[in-house]
């Protein structure tokens, strides 16, 4: 029998040519869309392996029926879709795209951040709309980011690269990780801090944990209380992070100043409320969407089920607990 590697949605011919290379039948989902949970299984049951999406959900339900698939390969770094429980018991590896998309992401952040401060996208409507007449000393006025707080709710990669950036900008840098982090604190003077005192000293908040049951509202209507009316909230991480109806409602009372988002609680749903506000900025989630970026994640994912598929360990496994039960 051939060896068959499903990829969920085409990414770019890189990762394909990789997977065809070493010998693989290679199916790409045709369509512009996710696969149905259906196709998924259909998918999962006919592979060896298979290449998906952050949105596609990987749970012991799946991979009990889909006894063939024994490795499925994330077109991304955050894994809060895969059952890690499960796969290790099961014997399944799990792998990501980790590191190659860490300056994309960071820098989206900062897009975010400076969109958010400057009113930048409300400011272009403005300007589109043919309404700007006159030159005005109080058109648009926005925040200063410069010699300001920058307060980093996880110190990983992406937090970190975030954190780095902010010298261009000379801003004093809190940061909240559950271990002290010595290059960001050389590199920036960063002082770890706890979440209560970097929400209320931060005119910046910029969230980088990935999503587990410790995260899962970790900005919760009480934090949004703790910062300041003039903060503004940065989420390119995972949208349940933040609780968006309270995140509404502080946007909307002005309880902070604003908001930008790549990532919302139950994509591609947004909250009730989110698109009337103009003190939001909103992406469709594409921290990571560069032409170089989405390439190297293309190859990166191609390699990790190569190995796996030939006995190696796979370089970015995110559960070796399955590995070496194996
Ligand atoms: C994107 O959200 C990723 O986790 O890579
Ligand atoms: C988060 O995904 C990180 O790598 O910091």
């Amino acid at each position: 029998m051939t060896t068959r590697v499903t990829v969920t949605r085409a990414i770019p011919v890189e990762g394909i040519d990789l997977l065809a290379q070493a010998g693989y039948e290679v199916v790409v989902n045709p369509e512009d869309r996710d696969l149905t949970s259906e196709e998924l299984l259909r998918a999962a049951q006919g592979s060896d392996a298979l290449l998906c999406m952050l949105c596609n959900r990987i749970d012991r339900t799946l991979m009990e029926a889909a006894p063939r698939c024994r490795i499925y390969a994330n077109y991304a770094v955050g894994f809060n879709n895969m059952d890690g429980a499960a796969a290790a018991e099961l014997s399944v590896a799990l792998t990501n795209t980790p590191d190659v998309l860490t300056a994309a992401t960071a820098d989206l952040a900062w897009a975010l951040l400076l969109a958010a401060a400057r009113r930048v996208v409300e400011a272009d409507r403005f300007t589109r709309q043919g309404r700007f007449e006159n030159w005005g000393p109080k058109l648009f006025l926005g925040a200063d980011v410069t010699g300001k707080t920058l307060g980093i709710v996880g110190a990983g990669r992406i937090g970190t690269a975030m954190a780095l950036r902010s010298r261009g900008f000379d801003m004093n840098v809190l940061y909240c990780h559950p271990r002290g982090h010595e290059t960001l604190e050389r590199e920036t003077h960063a002082r770890r801090v706890s979440l209560d005192t970097l929400l209320a000293e931060s005119d910046f908040v910029s969230v980088h944990v990935p999503l587990n049951e410790q995260t899962r509202h970790l900005i919760g209507r009480a934090q949004l209380q703790q910062m300041r009316p003039t903060a503004i909230l940065i989420n390119t991480a995972r949208g349940p992070v933040v609780d968006e109806a309270a995140l509404v409602e502080a946007l909307k009372s002005r309880r902070i100043a604003a908001a930008g988002l790549d990532v919302y609680e139950r994509e591609p749903a947004l909250a009730a409320g989110l698109t009337e506000l103009d003190n939001v900025v909103l992406l469709p989630h594409v921290g990571s969407a560069t032409r170089e970026t989405r390439s190297r994640m293309a190859v990166m994912a191609a390699e990790n089920i190569r190995a796996f598929l030939e006995g190696k360990r796979p370089p970015n496994l995110v559960n070796p607990e399955g590995w070496q039960l194996r």
